[in-house]
């Protein structure tokens, strides 16, 4: 378990691998930006790196990676594949392309970026995944943008479903959704955790306890995903914001302030909906 003080900086997936609360989010990063804030973000302390064979990266972060000459056991290490790849043969060949392009020989997590529920082989990509994880090639595997009938789809062919990596920010709480993870020990990922917009950064639910505590409104936001048990993976190539994205372990809010940011939500749907988005 990796504390700091007193309070836990990572969770747990139903496997026992441990997964850091916070990581770095690499989307839309490419060339030397993308290596230079891995690299930068990783000596800001980062040891959860967040990428996908779609963000056109996998090679500049394992650059990022090998520049900041961390050790690769120290470093926890996700990315995700296209829907191409939905068949056995093809998540081994996924796997295969993404550690070339990492220059790693193994991940710590490997996700299935979008169900396309219309081309209908995301549960064969689950089981292969599942392969994966028992010959010691990943050491978890989990999903991404699976509403909840995705994931029962998966869950009915025998496999408990890790985790879900899913848009969520005080707006977009998906309430549904993460009911539906929480009543079945599926850990949630938040990507977009800070909202695309920010525009809720400046609500006096989140700039007040920001004042009250003397933290920035975002490390209130990532607080608030962290009190809640989420992972959450915001990306900036900052290194001012990267280093106060990963400081939010030494403060607490009180249940008036997570009710607050709680009462935020709209209701309103993610960005894209994984019944018609794919890549
Ligand atoms: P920037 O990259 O300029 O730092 P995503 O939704 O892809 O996770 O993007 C996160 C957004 O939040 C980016 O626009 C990023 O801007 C912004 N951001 C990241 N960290 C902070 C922070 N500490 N304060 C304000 N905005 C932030």
């Amino acid at each position: 378990m990796t504390c700091k003080g007193t309070e836990t900086t990572t969770t747990e997936l139903a496997n026992g691998v441990r997964v850091p609360l916070i990581g770095l989010g690499t989307w839309p990063l490419r060339g030397e930006d993308a290596a230079a804030a891995v690299s930068q973000a990783i000596s800001n302390g980062y040891r959860h790196i967040d990428t996908a064979e779609n963000y056109a990266n996998e090679s500049a972060v394992g650059e990022g990676i090998r520049r900041s000459g961390i050790a690769r056991s120290e470093l926890f290490l996700t990315t995700k594949f296209n829907t191409r790849w939905h068949s056995r043969s093809g998540v081994r060949e996924a796997f295969g392309n993404s550690v070339q392009q990492l220059g790693t020989d193994y991940l710590d997590l490997f996700l299935v970026h979008w169900p396309n529920p219309a081309q209908g082989r995301y549960v064969d990509a689950c089981e292969e995944l599942q392969n994966l994880v028992d010959d010691g090639s990943i050491r978890a595997w989990g999903v991404s943008n699976f509403k909840p009938s995705h994931l029962k789809a998966v869950q009915g062919a025998g496999l408990a479903v890790p985790l879900n990596q899913v848009q969520v920010d005080p707006e977009h709480g998906q309430p549904d959704q993460l009911a539906y993870h929480r009543g079945h020990g599926i850990v949630t990922a938040a990507y977009s955790p800070l909202g695309r917009s920010g525009g809720f950064l400046s609500h006096p639910a989140v700039d007040g306890p920001a004042k009250e505590l003397g933290k920035t409104p975002a490390q209130i936001v990532l607080r608030w995903h962290v009190q809640h048990g989420r992972v959450a993976v915001p990306k900036s190539a900052d290194s001012q914001r990267q280093q106060q994205n990963l400081d939010v372990f030494n403060f607490r809010l009180n249940q008036q302030h997570m009710a607050a940011i709680d009462a935020l939500e709209t209701g309103a749907a993610p960005r894209l909906d994984s019944d018609t988005y794919f890549h």
